[in-house]
């Protein structure tokens, strides 16, 4: 597919889907991703960082986290999809919690270089039309000793948990993901998309590339991967 071609269809789908999003994450990863989540503010907020981006931020779940997690630093979160983004601006002010929500691309996005002390995205990246561009753009608006924090879903573990997990991935989860959602395309795509994304050590030789200092962690048997990228 297109490069151009896969990000229409995805801010499309995920336009369409923003009202059951929150949902459908809670259900269909039966609460896990709660935790991913946790573990992967607590990386991105070790430094400290005064300036923080959550890319991809969707309904906003990572960013409110990090504002709660740091609240002397300014979080900003981004995203292509207006609809998801006028849920995050909901939820963060029935939490009281200041976050700027603004649309942006995330393989032009339209920030200085060194804008960030830290650039988090959760779920988002295996989304992006084109890996190296995304990474070259983080890469850029990070600050000298800034952190990258990738929270994805790597292809599903080898092994009898893997057989499970991949029954529930490819069968369980478009069905019940497409009848509360509306949207079968969408929930069809999550499990393609993720058996077609880069296993984690093939991962971290792409971020290496673009100069990050890189190591991940495997959570809950593999089924999510947190990449921690550091640039020198
Ligand atoms: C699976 S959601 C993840 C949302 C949120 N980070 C979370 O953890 O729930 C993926 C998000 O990536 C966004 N996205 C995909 N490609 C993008 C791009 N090129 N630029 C900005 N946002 C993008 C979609 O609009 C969608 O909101």
């Amino acid at each position: 597919m297109a490069p151009e071609e896969k990000a229409q269809r995805v801010r499309r789908m995920f336009s369409e889907i923003a009202p059951r999003y929150d949902l459908l994450n809670r259900l269909l990863s039966l609460g896990a991703d709660l935790s991913w989540r946790r573990r992967a503010v607590a990386l991105a907020l070790e430094g400290r960082p005064r300036r923080i981006l959550d890319l991809a931020t969707g309904t906003g779940d990572l960013a409110l986290l990090l504002k709660e997690g740091a609240p002397e630093a300014q979080v900003v979160g981004a995203d292509f999809a207006p609809p998801m983004l006028a849920l995050a601006r909901k939820k963060a002010e029935v939490r009281g919690v200041e976050v700027d929500f603004l649309e942006a691309d995330a393989l032009a996005l339209p920030f200085p270089d060194a804008s960030f002390d830290a650039v988090t995205v959760a779920f988002g990246f295996r989304n992006f039309a084109d890996y190296q561009r995304a990474l070259h753009e983080i890469h850029r608006v990070l600050a000298p000793g800034g952190r990258l924090v990738l929270l994805e879903f790597p292809p599903p573990p080898k092994g009898a948990f893997g057989l499970v997990y991949r029954l529930y991935f490819g069968k369980i989860l478009p069905f019940i993901g497409g009848l509360i959602s509306g949207s079968f395309g969408a929930y069809r795509y999550l499990p393609e998309s993720v058996e077609a994304f880069p296993p984690p050590e093939a991962l971290k030789a792409l971020m290496e590339e673009v100069g990050f200092r890189v190591r991940y962690e495997l959570l809950t048997f593999g089924v999510a991967a947190i990449h921690v990228g550091d640039k020198g």
